[in-house]
């Protein structure tokens, strides 16, 4: 009896040792499409920028763990940002300054004197319990090697203010300036500061929107849209808590903007992602399309997701626009199309017809579908089985679009967990309701008409291989696609 049991354990204890030594990208819920590290934790997007035919992914890395500490930019890069290459970890946590969230600009006149084309990167040095500064670090190898600017701080608010952070810069043409945007977290307030080169600051206005009912301001981004009313500028902003679908989430605003001062159109607040796992996003700098990404995560439950040897992944980059709607504007999302081109074999027909052709289907652990219905009630259930399933759908009467997870696999592990999130979505005009779904191993992205809303949720399902099921009317027309890997 006592060998049985031993004998029992053994490929366990062997399995366990395995995955925290398994840096294949093969682990039950490791992204296939997503960007994840090959081991240990990860939360924000840092010092996304174009430069030299790569698009580069910095980001907050725990080079010693699988949860959130000694902050280090980690670093990866890509071609067409659909394969990503991971690079050793960039800049370290030293001295006791963590390496926190941050932008890289590329000093094409080498106003900084680091060097022509320089890549420079700006972000938070955080001292434990003391003080939050802006470091400045400089690479003129492609992003390979950094040197930390001797120096640093760059920039501190007050000597010894305890949050103030997350350095976000861009050229300002108009001004012939560098123009960062940073924030004082508890104030709800971000902060424009000017240089000439990049390493000498100096204020020149601020934009506040008290909400007690949203928690911090973090991961500040400005972005600048050429519209038929001139220009316009998207502030965006990641919330620590009170956010639609609950915890952390992102919110917008779109104003007018001089370099100085940020009028937004109006109070209210909108939300860039109506699911709950859509945080820190900021855009790729020194590139022609403007595109964001962020990290795919909630604080409310990061710490604790359950993923080995990894925790944390990035979201899908999304290509951003303003449109006009009722006298606003608003952003509109959408993947890129490297993310879905291809051969999309299209079914037709009502619930039944696609139950049918999709019978045969245990579909793959990760797919992307393209669903066209009229705006009725419908749903899709998602690596379906027995025990677990996620549900796409639209509910009519609301004009809302949603996921329910309640059921989706693993979702103990936090009482936060379990949720049924929801977006408003018209049907276009002629009626129908277009959904762009992008399902991974542990993911579920929803764009809704052309990127109107999109939602992205964590899932951790018990089955992985589980099939896809329609349910409701108004159903049309479905297609199915296999993404390509990241790795
Ligand atoms: C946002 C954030 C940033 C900070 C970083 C630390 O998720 O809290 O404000 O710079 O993460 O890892």
């Amino acid at each position: 009896m006592k060998y049985f049991s031993l004998f029992l354990l053994c490929p366990l204890l062997v399995f366990s040792q395995t995955t925290r030594n398994d840096t294949t990208y093969r682990q039950r819920y490791r992204p296939q499409f997503h960007f994840s590290p090959k081991k240990n934790w990860t939360n924000d997007p840092n010092g996304l920028v174009y430069f030299a035919g790569e698009y580069h992914l910095f980001y907050q890395y725990n080079p010693f763990g699988d949860r959130w500490g000694h902050m280090t930019w980690g670093h990866a890069v890509s071609k067409d940002l659909v394969k990503w290459t991971e690079l050793p970890p960039a800049i370290a946590e030293e001295n006791g300054v963590m390496i926190f969230s941050g932008c890289v600009v590329i000093d094409s006149l080498n106003s900084s004197g680091f060097g022509k084309n320089a890549m420079v990167a700006i972000y938070t040095g955080h001292e434990e319990g003391k003080r939050q500064t802006q470091h400045l670090a400089y690479s003129t190898d492609r992003g390979r090697t950094w040197t930390k600017y001797a120096q640093n701080p760059i920039l501190n608010y007050t000597p010894e203010q305890r949050d103030f952070r997350d350095p976000n810069v861009i050229w300002y043409a108009p001004l012939q300036v560098w123009l960062m945007t940073v924030v004082l977290p508890n104030e709800q307030k971000a902060l424009f500061y000017h240089s000439k080169n990049l390493t000498n600051w100096t204020q020149a206005g601020e934009f506040q929107m008290k909400n007690t009912a949203l928690g911090i301001w973090e991961c500040p981004a400005l972005i600048d849209f050429d519209t038929p009313e001139g220009k316009k500028w998207l502030l965006l902003i990641s919330v620590g808590k009170g956010a639609v679908a609950g915890g952390s989430g992102m919110q917008y605003f779109v104003g007018d903007f001089d370099g100085k001062n940020f009028i937004p159109q109006d109070t209210q607040t909108r939300w860039v992602d109506y699911g709950k796992d859509f945080y820190a996003a900021i855009p790729f700098n020194n590139s022609s399309q403007k595109i964001i990404l962020g990290w795919m995560n909630n604080w409310q439950y990061a710490n604790n997701i359950p993923t080995s040897p990894f925790r944390g992944q990035m979201t899908l980059p999304r290509e951003i626009s303003l449109v006009k709607k009722e006298g606003k504007f608003s952003l509109k999302q959408q993947p890129l199309k490297n993310h879905y081109e291809g051969a999309l074999p299209t079914f037709f027909g009502n619930a039944k017809t696609l139950n049918n052709s999709f019978k045969s289907t245990k579909s793959t652990d990760n797919f992307g579908l393209n669903i066209k219905a009229e705006a009725r009630d419908f749903l899709v259930k998602l690596k379906a089985t027995d025990k677990s399933y996620t549900l796409v759908g639209y509910n009519a009467a609301q004009k809302e679009l949603y996921i329910d997870r309640t059921q989706s696999g693993l979702t103990g592990f936090s009482k936060d967990f379990p949720a049924r999130t929801t977006a408003p979505l018209l049907p276009d005009a002629n009626g129908l309701i277009h959904l762009r779904i992008l399902v991974d191993r542990c993911s579920i992205e929803v764009f809704g008409n052309d990127g109107e809303a999109t939602m992205t949720n964590l899932i951790f399902p018990l089955d992985n291989s589980g099939g896809i099921r329609f349910e409701g009317d108004g159903l049309k027309e479905v297609q199915w696609y296999k993404p390509q890997n990241a790795w």
